[in-house]
């Protein structure tokens, strides 16, 4: 679902386009041919990082051979075109496929990275301080192995709030994005990598019940409404919780980088 790939980089100084692709641990991934010039004389070879091979169509009717290492792990499928089964994270690497007669020439060539995918995110409220002019709170926001912390200020005269600094966001030792921002009067976290993303939403008016009014564009009953299809949603699977997306796409949309 989360899967991305980026469009065809080309570069003048090579005979083909790098495409780079994203893939999550224990997926596969089809490596295609995209130009198939090939004559009857003509073995094409699968490689990776430039050294090994992976795949062999040998010419005329000498079939195909499938490296040791591999066998089992890849699907032949039409025109050279291979399906690589279970990624680990020693599959990261370049792959190219290479026509060899006369001469060599590389036709495709993909940069895979293999992902993890990012871990589940809590956001808690640590405290709350309220005065008849405002409510102020802190947010932690955790990952696995990392965390980030904000404040946010309500002001009881405009019913506005806002986060101090401004939006929070930083790169995880797993590189991957963690962010904490508002928005339409809910605190938001999302950590996403390019393969996948999850996120804990808290709505200010439940912390700052005085406080938070205009920004939120929901009567009180709506928001009883929409704090348990929330609750639904962040306990929904992911698949699940693309769909439910689609009533407050603004909201829960998870997007991908
Ligand atoms: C190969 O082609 C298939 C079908 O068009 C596509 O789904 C897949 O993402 C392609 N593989 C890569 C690595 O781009
Ligand atoms: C393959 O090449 C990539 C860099 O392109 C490198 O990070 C990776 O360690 C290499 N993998 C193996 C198994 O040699
Ligand atoms: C909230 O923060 C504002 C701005 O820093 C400060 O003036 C105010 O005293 C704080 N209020 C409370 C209740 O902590
Ligand atoms: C501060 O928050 C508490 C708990 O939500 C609430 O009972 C109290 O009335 C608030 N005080 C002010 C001045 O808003
Ligand atoms: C976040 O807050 C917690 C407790 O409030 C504190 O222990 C921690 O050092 C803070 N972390 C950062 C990165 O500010
Ligand atoms: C997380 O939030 C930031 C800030 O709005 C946004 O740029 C990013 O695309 C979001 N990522 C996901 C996965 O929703």
């Amino acid at each position: 679902m989360c899967h991305l790939i980026f469009p065809l980089s080309f570069s003048i100084f090579k005979s083909s386009a790098v495409t780079p692709v994203f893939v999550q641990k224990g997926e596969d991934v089809l490596l295609n041919v995209t130009i198939a010039d090939v004559r009857e004389e003509d073995t094409v070879t699968w490689r990776f990082n430039k050294t090994v091979n992976l795949v062999r169509f040998l010419p005329g009717n000498l079939g195909t051979k499938v490296s040791d290492d591999y066998s089992g792990r890849i699907e032949l499928l039409v025109k050279y075109s291979v399906k690589l089964k279970n990624l680990q994270e020693a599959d990261s690497g370049v792959y190219t496929a290479v026509v060899s007669g006369d001469k060599e020439k590389q036709i495709t060539e993909y940069k895979i990275t293999v992902q993890d995918p990012v871990s589940p995110v809590k956001l808690s409220v640590d405290s709350v301080s309220n005065s008849s002019d405002w409510c102020n709170l802190t947010v932690s926001c955790r990952a696995q192995d990392s965390h980030i912390n904000s404040t946010f200020r309500c002001d009881t005269h405009t019913h506005t709030c806002s986060q101090e600094g401004g939006e929070r966001s930083q790169v995880t030792p797993s590189a991957a994005d963690l962010h904490v921002y508002l928005s339409n009067g809910y605190i938001i976290c999302n950590h996403s990598n390019q393969v996948s993303c999850t996120k804990d939403i808290k709505i200010i008016e439940n912390v700052c019940p005085r406080h938070a009014g205009k920004t939120e564009r929901l009567n009180h009953k709506q928001l009883i409404i929409m704090h348990s299809l929330l609750n639904y949603i962040l306990k929904a699977p992911f698949a699940m919780q693309n769909l439910l997306t689609i009533f407050c796409p603004h909201l829960f949309y998870c997007k991908m980088l």
